[in-house]
């Protein structure tokens, strides 16, 4: 038996690197799932690749900013999957760019995405899962939402809104039978920063990393999960004790990396 065994998920941004790995893994553990993003035919792949498994997969072809569209759909998925047990709220943009050089609409655009466009999904769902008394949502947060790492001053800023949004509706949601769990990813290996070299001390992570710590969120009830858990756990602690003490964590550690030639993607111009 699998840890998720007929619980029905879905997942926005499943189309690309941690939405897919988690998409993958859950259906490896036994859950069906509605794929969600805006990119059909890499949608298709991934749903391909879960029904290979004998797992239910729903594509649904969405903008995340668009909220009308995130109702219509987490009301199809419901219709498709019979039910809704766990909302992953993963879908985002990175955009990378010294604090100085950036353009307000630069900014609007990253809280648009990856802050309201995450909102959208939770007030598309939570109304069902409080009428249920059950449901788990899950979002990727990152440690950019954690500790503001340069050159990232935009997308820090959507993730630290992200990350105290959920603080505090998981708190609210105590004693509702809803869950709400947040995960905090370092740098991952997905197309999104493929454009950022991280040095052998920090190397990228394997997506699937995430997608084990979103496992074990919606199982034990996990309200926060670092990834990975020592290295993050220390940078959080350092930050507590002296900011200067974390500065000098990220300097020395290269967190920020280095850019090579490849084109970003989903980048807001
Ligand atoms: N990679 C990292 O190092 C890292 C670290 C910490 C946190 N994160 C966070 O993890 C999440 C996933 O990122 P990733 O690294 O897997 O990036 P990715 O490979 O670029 O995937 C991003 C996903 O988001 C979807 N998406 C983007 N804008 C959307 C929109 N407006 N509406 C619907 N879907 C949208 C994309 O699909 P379509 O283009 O098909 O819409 C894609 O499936 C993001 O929230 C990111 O900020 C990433």
């Amino acid at each position: 038996m699998g840890k998720l065994e007929n619980k029905n998920i879905a997942i926005t941004g499943a189309s690309s690197g941690i939405g897919r790995a988690t998409a993958l893994r859950v259906a490896r553990e036994g859950a069906n799932v509605a794929l969600i993003a805006r990119n059909r035919e890499r949608l298709e792949e991934t749903a391909a690749e879960i029904r290979a498994m004998g797992r239910k997969a729903v594509v649904i072809e969405a903008d995340i900013t668009d909220a009308d569209k995130i109702k219509e759909a987490v009301d199809t998925a419901i219709t498709e999957l019979g039910s809704l047990d766990v909302f992953h709220c993963n879908a985002g943009i990175y955009l990378r760019c010294p604090a100085k050089d950036l353009r307000m609409d630069q900014i609007r655009k990253l809280m648009e995405v990856d802050f309201f466009g995450c909102l959208n999904c939770v007030y598309a769902v939570l109304p069902y899962f409080l009428e249920r008394k059950s449901g788990t949502i899950v979002t990727t947060c990152s440690m950019d939402g954690k500790k503001g790492v340069p050159p990232d001053a935009a997308y820090v800023a959507a993730k630290f809104a992200m990350n105290g949004f959920f603080q505090v509706l998981r708190q609210e949601l105590r004693d509702t039978g809803v869950h709400a769990a947040i995960i905090y990813p370092s740098r991952m290996d997905t197309p999104q920063i493929r454009h950022v070299d991280c040095p052998a001390i920090t190397p990228k992570g394997d997506p699937d990393l995430v997608a084990k710590a979103v496992v074990k969120a919606i199982v034990k009830k996990k309200k926060e999960i670092m990834v990975p858990s020592f290295s993050c756990h220390l940078l959080t602690w350092a930050d507590a004790i002296s900011p200067s003490l974390s500065d000098w964590l990220v300097r020395i550690n290269h967190l920020d990396g280095t850019v090579n030639d490849i084109e970003p993607i989903n980048e807001a111009k």
